[in-house]
C-alpha cells in the first residue's frame, strides 16, 4: 500500500446512496484517496457530480465508456483499490455479486479486485429478511467478503425494522480496519505542536527557520486516524493541517507557549514537534523600518520561552512529554542531555539535514536510556512509530 490509501467506493441503487456522500468526505479527511463507481440505478437516485466534487476524482460509470480510456478501466480500478467498499449495497447488487455476475462496471471490478471487499447493505426490511437475500449474504460472508450488517430502525419506506444502512461511524471504522489501520489511541486527548514560529521585527518582516511542518502534521494526522482526540497548535508551515478535534493556529513562540499552557491540563500527552524560534526580536517596530542608503542595522534578540521545559515544570503527574531535538553535531549525546534537563519521557533526535525534507532519519531516546536508531524513512512512518511508543507509555495500547 502507498502512503495514501486508495478506497474504491461502489454506490448502488439504494435510497441510502446520499449517505455515501458524507462517507467520501470522512475518508478523505482521514487522508484516503477515494474513487467512486456508481451503478446506472444509483445515478437515478443521486447525481455523480456531487461524488465527483467531494472525491476530487471523476466518477466511473461505464464498462464500455464512449471515450476510450488509456487502460482497461475495470482492471485498473480493481488494481487501484486498497479496499473496495460497496456502500450502500442493494439487494440486487448483492445477488449479482454472490452469483459472480459481471454485467456492469461495478460487478466486474468486484470480481477482479484482490483487495478486501466490504458491503454495507441497505434495503427495506422485507427485502433484507427475504430468504434469498439471507442466503446470498451467508454465501458471500463464507467467501470472505465482509458485511457491515444493517441496523434496525425507521426505514425510508416508512416501516420500522432491520435494513437501515449501518452508521457511517461503523462503516468508516470497518474500512479503516480493512486497511490495516489501528484505533489504539481511541479517545486519548493528545496535544501536538507543529510548524515553525515567525518572530516579527516590524509589520512586514520576521525571523524564522526552515521547518516545513511535515513531521508535526504527520503526527497529528496519524494520531487522529488512530482515534486520538488531537488538539493541534500549529505555526506556519508548507503542508496543510489535517482534520483534528481542535486546531489552534498561532504565529509566534509566545502565542504557542500561551496556547500550550492553556491546553496541556486537558491532555494526557504533549508531542512538541514545532520548530520554535529560540530568539525573537526584542523590539517590534509599529511601522515598516525604512531602508537606509548605507550602513548596517542591529537587531537585538531576546530569549523566547522554552515551551516544553515550562510545560514539564507545570504538568500534572502522569502527563507524558515528547520532545524533538534537531542537532548538527553530537546528535545522541545532545539529545539525551536535553531529555534529562527538561525531564522528558521521550526525545526524537534528528540531524538538521532532515529539517524540510519528505524523509527523516531519527533516533528515539527514552528516559530509561533506551535508544532506537532508525533508518531514513518517510515522516508519516516515523509518526506511527512515535505514536506506538506514546500508546504504550500512556497505557492506551
Ligand atoms: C426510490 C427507490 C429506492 C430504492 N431503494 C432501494 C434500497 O434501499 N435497497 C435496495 O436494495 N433496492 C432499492 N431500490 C431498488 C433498486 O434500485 C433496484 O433493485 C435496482 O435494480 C438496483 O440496481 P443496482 O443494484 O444495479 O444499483 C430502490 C428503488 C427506488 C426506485
Amino acid at each position: 500500500m502507498t502512503e495514501t490509501p486508495s478506497i474504491v467506493l461502489g454506490v448502488t441503487g439504494s435510497i441510502a446512496a446520499y449517505k455515501s456522500l458524507e462517507l467520501v468526505g470522512r475518508l478523505r479527511r482521514k487522508g484516503c484517496k477515494v474513487t467512486v463507481i456508481m451503478t446506472a440505478n444509483a445515478c437515478k437516485l443521486i447525481g455523480p457530480a456531487s461524488f465527483e466534487a467531494l472525491s476530487g476524482n471523476p466518477v466511473a460509470l461505464e464498462l464500455f465508456p464512449d471515450s476510450k480510456p488509456q487502460n482497461i478501466e475495470h482492471i485498473s480500478l480493481a488494481q487501484l483499490a486498497d479496499v473496495l467498499a460497496i456502500v450502500p449495497a442493494s439487494a440486487n447488487f448483492i445477488a449479482k455479486a454472490a452469483a459472480g455476475l459481471a454485467d456492469d462496471l461495478l460487478t466486474t471490478v468486484a470480481l477482479a479486485v484482490k483487495a478486501p471487499v466490504l458491503f454495507a447493505p441497505a434495503m427495506n426490511v422485507d427485502m433484507w429478511e427475504n430468504p434469498v437475500v439471507r442466503r446470498n449474504v451467508k454465501q458471500m460472508t463464507a467467501l470472505g467478503w465482509k458485511m457491515v450488517e444493517p441496523e434496525t430502525g425507521r426505514l425510508a419506506c416508512g416501516t420500522t425494522g432491520s435494513g437501515r444502512l449501518a452508521s457511517l461511524d461503523r462503516i468508516e471504522s470497518e474500512i479503516l480496519v480493512s486497511l490495516g489501520w489501528r484505533d489504539d489511541l481511541k479517545g486519548l486527548p493528545l496535544l501536538i505542536t507543529a510548524g515553525r514560529t515567525e518572530e516579527p521585527w516590524d509589520p512586514v518582516r520576521y525571523i524564522s527557520n526552515r521547518s516545513s511542518g511535515r513531521m508535526g502534521m504527520a503526527l497529528a494526522s496519524a494520531a487522529a486516524r488512530r482515534g486520538a482526540k488531537v488538539t493541534l497548535i500549529s505555526g506556519p508551515g508548507d503542508v496543510p493541517a489535517p482534520e483534528v478535534f481542535k486546531h489552534i493556529p498561532v504565529l509566534t513562540a509566545a502565542q504557542m507557549h500561551q496556547a500550550v499552557q492553556r491546553e496541556l491540563p486537558r491532555n494526557k500527552a504533549l508531542i512538541m514537534a514545532a520548530a520554535v524560534a529560540d530568539y525573537a526580536p526584542k523590539n517590534i517596530a509599529s511601522g515598516k523600518i525604512k531602508k537606509k542608503n548605507d550602513g548596517d542595522i542591529t537587531l537585538t534578540l531576546k530569549r523566547n520561552p522554552d515551551i516544553i521545559q515550562l510545560a514539564s515544570a507545570k504538568r500534572k503527574p502522569g502527563t507524558l512529554l515528547v520532545g524533538f531535538a534537531l542537532e548538527t553535531d553530537n546528535l545522541v549525546a545532545n539529545a539525551r542531555e536535553k531529555l534529562i534537563a527538561k525531564d522528558l519521557d521521550l526525545i526524537v533526535a534528528n540531524p538538521a539535514k532532515t529539517l524540510s525534507g519528505e524523509n527523516i532519519q531519527a533516533v528515539i531516546i527514552d528516559k530509561r536510556g533506551g535508544t532506537i536508531k532508525l533508518p531514513a524513512m518517510p515522516k508519516p512512518k516515523l509518526a506511527d512509530l512515535i505514536l506506538d511508543r506514546v500508546a504504550k507509555l500512556t497505557g492506551a495500547a
